[in-house]
């Protein structure tokens, strides 16, 4: 809403002013500017603004006045939307510091509640011994860029939405159910041969690499954060849950253990603990599987898988691609991994890692 400018407000303060010629050429410049111009006196007190001020501040603030001192505007905003007081604004730093602030984005209100942005630009005005008179703003109206810029924002927002809803409900559950049916091929394989395609285990996990790689990217494009490690690993015990209600599944986490870890060892120890549950289910017939998370030291990480089945001989246990994928994941993370098991018990498997 824009207030009427009074026609007299610029004859106003140059009706009787003593003004000596530079000081008049300099403020017929500011009149011809295409921005909002103001000065004010060593005090703050506003002593000339053009008409652009006024239509900026939605008011004309009376010339030399205490009410008035350093901004004519009603109200000002930071960016952020804190206030900033009259006496903290770029014009009052201007004159405390004599120093200029240039291209400062701040936020005007109008009597009428209308917010606008404004850059402004203040800087000392000095007299020929380099003494301190007084200050110039200058306001450029950004508003209308800003809005631009925002419609623009929010067009793509929702252009990257919309594709990350597309590769999520599309192509990334297409994904899911060729590897689950790959997986359900292996398995009835494996239980009819006694063996498995070692060649079919790699494609799988190919499948399963390029699936979690695009799970990332549509995180990436609606610029969301993936679930931090805890929320990964308490997502698969619902999963293991789900798969073996007759097994109870407990995550025991450490007060002090990180709930973030850096992206490849997170995602690592996450393949490791998902390998060990799936062994605990598919061979232990176990009633009862622990998770403990735990710092140890300074500097390591350890993940226990530990359940209560019928445990096996790790040194002759016909060694599948699932423990030696773990070994290998924790030897390039530059840990070490120890499997304990009691036939007719129980097994542990524990692996440490150093802190990434
Ligand atoms: N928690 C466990 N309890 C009992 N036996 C286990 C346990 N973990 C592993 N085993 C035994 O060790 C063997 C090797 O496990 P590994 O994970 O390497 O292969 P797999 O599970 O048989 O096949 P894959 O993981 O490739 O699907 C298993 O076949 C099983 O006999
Ligand atoms: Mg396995």
């Amino acid at each position: 809403m824009r207030q009427p400018v009074p026609e007299e407000i610029n004859q106003v303060h140059q009706a009787g002013s003593t003004l000596h010629d530079g000081e008049l050429h300099f403020r017929r410049l500011l009149e011809k500017l295409p921005a909002g111009a103001y000065t004010c006196d060593p005090e703050g007190l506003i002593t000339y603004f053009n008409q652009h001020a006024v239509r900026l501040w939605g008011r004309a603030p009376k010339l030399n006045d205490p009410v008035d001192r350093f901004c004519g505007s009603f109200k000002l905003f930071a960016v952020d939307g804190s206030p900033i007081a009259h006496n903290q604004c770029w014009m009052a730093l201007a004159l405390e510091s004599n120093e200029g602030y240039n291209k400062r984005e701040i936020v005007i209100e109008r009597p009428g509640g209308e917010r606008l942005s404004a850059l402004a630009h203040a800087n000392p005005i000095h007299d020929e011994s380099g003494n301190l008179i007084g200050a110039v703003n200058v306001l450029v109206d950004i508003t209308e860029r800003k809005r631009a810029e925002e419609e623009l924002r929010m067009v793509r927002e929702a252009e990257r939405s919309r594709i990350a809803r597309d590769l999520h409900d599309g192509v990334l559950q297409d994904l899911a159910a060729v590897v689950q049916g790959l997986e359900a091929a292996r398995m009835e394989q494996k239980t009819r041969f006694e063996g498995y395609d070692t060649d079919l285990h790699r494609e799988i996990d190919t499948l399963r690499q390029a699936a979690s790689k695009l799970r990332r990217a549509v995180y990436d494009l609606r610029s969301e954060k993936p679930p931090p490690f805890l929320q990964a690993i308490e997502s698969l015990v619902e999963v293991n849950l789900q798969r073996a209600p007759e097994c109870e599944v407990k995550l025991e986490v450490q007060d002090d253990f990180p709930h973030e870890i850096p992206d490849e060892t997170g995602r690592e120890l996450l393949r490791i603990v998902q390998e060990a549950l799936t062994n605990a289910r598919c061979h232990s017939e176990a009633r009862n599987v622990r998770i403990g998370l735990e710092v140890e030291g300074a500097d390591s990480l350890v993940v226990e898988v530990a359940d209560d089945g019928l445990g096996f001989n790790p040194a002759s246990a016909d060694s599948g691609v699932g423990i030696e994928g773990m070994r290998e994941r924790v030897s390039l993370l530059g840990g070490d991994m120890a499997i304990r098991s009691e036939i007719g018990k129980r097994t542990l498997v524990r692996v440490r890692v150093p802190c990434p």
